[in-house]
């Protein structure tokens, strides 16, 4: 059986450039990982099936399609390796903009490839047809991705710093955050996100504008050093200086916020 991490992604900083002819966007981004994630397992059986668990499994039911299943018949498609027993293990809210979706679509490549020998390398191709951001979850680790978030080139990350996730509990659909962006070019991205933004926060918040109140109470923690909605929202997250910092502020938080203390790798 292998088990493969499915740790939760980050925009650190995330511009939106241009709207292109085919209707994504195109982006320059800072994608960092974080420890806390899903968990996929994949082992070989006599018939395909896929079973969730976690405390979001029944959330992600609901949505009916999901990128785990998708990703495993890509790979059959492609490679063939017979058929298996998926489950995943859902830690991460639905829809909230730190890529659970995508980075259950990448671990279950990750898995059926090493059960088959085949390399993260040669699976790229499929990650970029199941969703923008599925190559930066393949990769894994600290990248500026560019174009839909698939042109990537790895940069140093900044492993062990205490990141707190914050989400209100709001699903947000990514396609109608983008679809709210006024076409405004802010400008280019540099390495450092702290000179950064993110484009997606103010056309997130018409929809669900408690992410402000999420930013202003994470802004306000003592040791902040930065505090930004990932993606498309409404998951925010705050890096501190310290765990102590990040382990109080995670204390007061609003009850009933999903409220999860981590660090980057
Ligand atoms: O690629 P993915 O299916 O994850 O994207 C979901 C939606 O987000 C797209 O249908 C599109 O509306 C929007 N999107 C975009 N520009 C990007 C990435 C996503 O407009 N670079």
């Amino acid at each position: 059986m292998i088990v493969e991490a499915a740790p939760a992604k980050l925009n650190l900083a995330l511009h939106v450039r241009t709207l292109r002819a085919d209707g994504y966007h195109e982006l320059e981004t800072l994608f960092a990982f974080v420890e806390h994630g899903d968990v996929v397992t994949v082992e070989p059986a006599e018939a395909d099936s896929f079973s969730m668990t976690g405390a979001f499994a029944a959330a992600l039911a609901g949505e009916g399609d999901n990128l785990v299943t998708r990703a495993a018949a890509s790979f059959a498609q492609r490679f063939r390796g017979g058929a298996h027993a998926i489950t995943l293990d859902k830690r991460l809210p639905v829809a909230s903009g730190i890529g659970g979706g995508s980075a259950d679509a990448a671990a279950a490549l990750r898995a059926l490839g090493r059960l088959h020998g085949v390399p993260n390398e040669a699976m790229f191709d499929i990650a970029e047809a199941l969703g923008s951001d599925v190559p930066a979850c393949l990769l894994g680790k600290s990248a500026i991705g560019r174009g839909r978030g698939e042109r990537l080139e790895p940069v140093p990350g900044r492993p062990g710093t205490p990141v707190l996730l914050v989400n209100p509990g709001v699903a947000v659909s990514t396609a109608e955050v983008f679809r709210r962006w006024d076409g405004v070019d802010r400008g280019p991205m540099a390495l450092d996100p702290l000179a950064g933004r993110n484009d997606l926060e103010a056309p997130a918040r018409q929809i669900a504008p408690v992410i402000g109140d999420v930013l202003e109470l994470l802004a306000a923690q003592p040791d902040v050093t930065l505090a930004r909605m990932s993606g498309s929202g409404a998951t925010c997250f705050a890096l501190f200086d310290s765990e102590g910092a990040c382990e109080a502020a995670a204390r007061s938080m609003r009850p009933g916020w999903w409220v999860q203390p981590t660090r980057l790798i």
